[in-house]
């Protein structure tokens, strides 16, 4: 018998090795140094696992207002679109002493009966909490497997990253969520957005032909998100 690993056996254990260090890796690089307050006035982007870094502003010039951040405090207009929801980002761009730490939070502002629509973060899970209000919170795995449940204040829930999920508020009063991902900038796919939505827009014979409808229906869905 022939002891000798086959070129086949080689390449699919490189393959399952490469595969393995890849999903075990962080979502964003780890940092070199303290902190890197973004200089969002550079033009050039860091060139990391993805092209979300920002170049550091100068040591000299970082002081303590860098490492806090008030943009949770306001309370959203939840009104100013149709979903009633509104989320307030906490990410790099609105917070650069995230900058290279590879987390960011948003604040989820949801009136009764609205929704946060069906989307997803390329970049991250995600983590969060109910502050205030009745939420539900489900999403669906790779396999088709819709998870849910409705939370009250002070209750937590995950998504893992890049699963489509939604919050919905199914109570009587408006609802507050604060979520947390594993990225300063995790990036959102809102689905409904992204496929009717679109500038220039995908075309009504792919979409009706996607979603099994005629065109008319998708013209009419289309109509809804002209801004
Ligand atoms: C909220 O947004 C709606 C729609 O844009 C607007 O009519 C309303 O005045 C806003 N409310 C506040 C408090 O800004």
């Amino acid at each position: 018998m022939n002891s000798q690993p086959t070129p086949l056996l080689c390449i699919t254990t490189l393959f399952l090795l490469l595969l393995t260090t890849t999903h075990t890796s962080s979502a964003d690089p780890e940092p070199l140094q303290d902190f890197c307050v973004a200089d969002l006035q550079s033009t050039t982007t860091i060139n990391g696992k993805f092209p979300t870094g920002f170049p550091c502003k100068p040591a000299s010039q970082v002081t303590s207002d860098d490492f806090f951040f008030s943009g949770f405090t306001n309370e959203a207009n939840t009104s100013s679109n149709d979903f009633g929801s509104f989320v307030t980002p906490g990410n790099v761009e609105a917070f650069p002493g995230l900058n290279t730490l590879g987390i960011s939070m948003n604040r989820v502002d949801i009136a009764p009966g609205g929704i946060n629509p069906p989307h997803h973060h390329p970049r991250a899970s995600e983590a969060g909490v109910v502050v205030q209000g009745q939420v539900l919170v489900g999403f669906v795995t790779t396999a088709g497997v819709y998870h849910s449940r409705v939370l009250a204040a002070s209750e937590m829930f995950v998504i893992p990253r890049g699963l489509v999920h939604f919050q919905l508020n199914v109570g009587i009063e408006k609802a507050i969520l604060i979520t947390s991902f594993n990225s300063q900038l995790p990036g959102s796919v809102v689905a409904p957005l992204a496929l009717f939505a679109a500038e220039p827009s995908v075309p009504d014979r792919v979409l009706a032909k996607s979603f099994l409808v005629g065109e008319d229906v998708v013209r009419s869905i289309k109509a809804k998100f002209i801004r």
